[in-house]
């Protein structure tokens, strides 16, 4: 029952002498295929899994917004008329962000205080920021007796990820978080927005996740390099066709016509987005006609594209990654999400999840097989409010 979760009783004690009247829940996000290509107009394919983010409002007469977390130490409080606009590192920057967007838009939420607790580990690229976004715009916005629909409610989510926590993302994980439906696979089509919900397969492999501990330093400020590097590939192309309006226009003759005006580099980029398309393409296939060995297949030509084309991986990685797509039963594996740490995801045989070992060999830079964590994931509901 969710009038009597937890996550209210904490909300109380958190403000004493406030009522709480809604508990927003948002899914965290693993993509399957199509990994950096949402920002280049392509197709992915995740799901929202079983690990969620929830935010508790009730309603207060101060005009404030307050907002405490489970896992931050300080209260945000703002003026829930005038939000600061200024970007930031912090959570507050998803959390402002999102409360300045809703206000802007019109949508005034007045006094209110909100309450925030998540079961997705934060910075594993599990999406555990597009799951606050949304789950604080729900909130918010059910203090306010507004609704959107959710795909405006993912675009805004996405605009506050881009101005207020400068992070160029795609839109992948706020339609995963805000569109997915339970027992089902989510295509979106990057190009023209559109999205189709890819029933499970019947033969319900398992999904197993792996956290891999490793901090992603580095995933920041080489995710921006990705994004410019595709950005001038795609110039670069455009100016010699002008026929060419995206990465869908881009054939293979270009790259081959392109190869040394791009240079090595530009042009392993481009291999990747056009042949990371055309898996995913193939993978959506796979899944709906139950197809798990070529979706598995699929998968690891993912991987190998990552490492050797677009350069996201790490050694200790690949190990990881060699180490499950050898192990019986497992149909495929991959890192995902935007690489350089966070996680990698196996899709496999029920019978195999719980005996998943790993050879780290006896190399020290393997890593430290304590900080491993793993999640047996299954595909799960968008987010909603509840109504207490
Ligand atoms: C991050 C981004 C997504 C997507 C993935 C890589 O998760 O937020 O938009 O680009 O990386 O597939």
């Amino acid at each position: 029952m969710i009038d009597n979760h937890p996550s209210i009783a904490r909300f109380r004690a958190a403000y004493p002498g406030v009522e709480p009247f809604a508990i927003a829940r948002a899914p965290g996000r693993v993509n399957l295929i199509g990994e950096h290509i949402d920002y280049n107009e392509g197709i992915v394919l995740p799901i929202a899994i079983n690990l969620e983010t929830r935010v508790v409002i009730g309603r207060t007469d101060d005009k404030r917004l307050r907002v405490r977390s489970a896992a931050q130490p300080d209260e945000l409080n703002y003026d829930a008329d005038d939000i600061p606009g200024h970007a930031a590192t912090s959570w507050d920057a998803y959390v402002r962000g999102v409360a300045a967007l809703l206000l802007w838009r019109g949508i005034r939420f007045n006094g209110c205080a909100l309450w925030i607790e998540s079961d997705i580990p934060p910075g594993a690229g599990l999406s555990s920021s597009a799951a606050l976004e949304v789950g604080v715009a729900l909130a918010l916005m059910a203090a306010a007796g507004r609704s959107l629909p959710m795909r405006a409610v993912a675009d805004l989510c996405r605009e506050a990820e881009h101005r207020f926590a400068g992070v160029p993302c795609g839109i992948m994980d706020q339609y995963a978080c805000a569109l997915a439906q339970e027992g089902h696979a989510l295509a979106i089509d990057c190009h023209d927005g559109s999205v189709q919900h890819v029933a499970w397969p019947k033969s319900n492999p398992a999904i197993l996740i792996v956290e891999t501990g490793i901090e992603r330093k580095l995933a920041a400020g080489a995710y921006a390099a990705r994004v410019r590097e595709c950005e001038e590939a795609l110039n670069i192309i455009c100016a010699f066709d002008a026929m060419v309006n995206s990465w869908r226009d881009v054939t293979d003759e270009h790259l081959s016509a392109l190869e040394p005006r791009l240079g090595d580099v530009l042009h392993r980029r481009a291999r990747h987005v056009m042949s990371e398309i055309a898996r995913a393409d193939a993978a959506i296939a796979a899944m709906a006609s139950g197809d798990v060995v070529k979706f598995g297949k699929l998968m690891n030509a993912s991987h190998d594209s990552l490492r050797d084309d677009y350069e996201v991986s790490l050694p200790v990685i690949d190990r990881m990654v060699e180490n499950l797509q050898a192990m019986n039963g497992v149909y495929g594996a991959k890192l995902t999400g935007a690489g350089f740490g966070g996680c990698v995801i196996a899709l496999m045989d029920l019978h195999g999840v719980q005996c998943v070992q790993f050879d780290f060999g006896a190399s020290p830079a393997i890593g430290d097989p304590q900080r491993l964590r793993f999640h047996h994931v299954a595909p799960a509901q968008c987010a909603s409010v509840v109504y207490l």
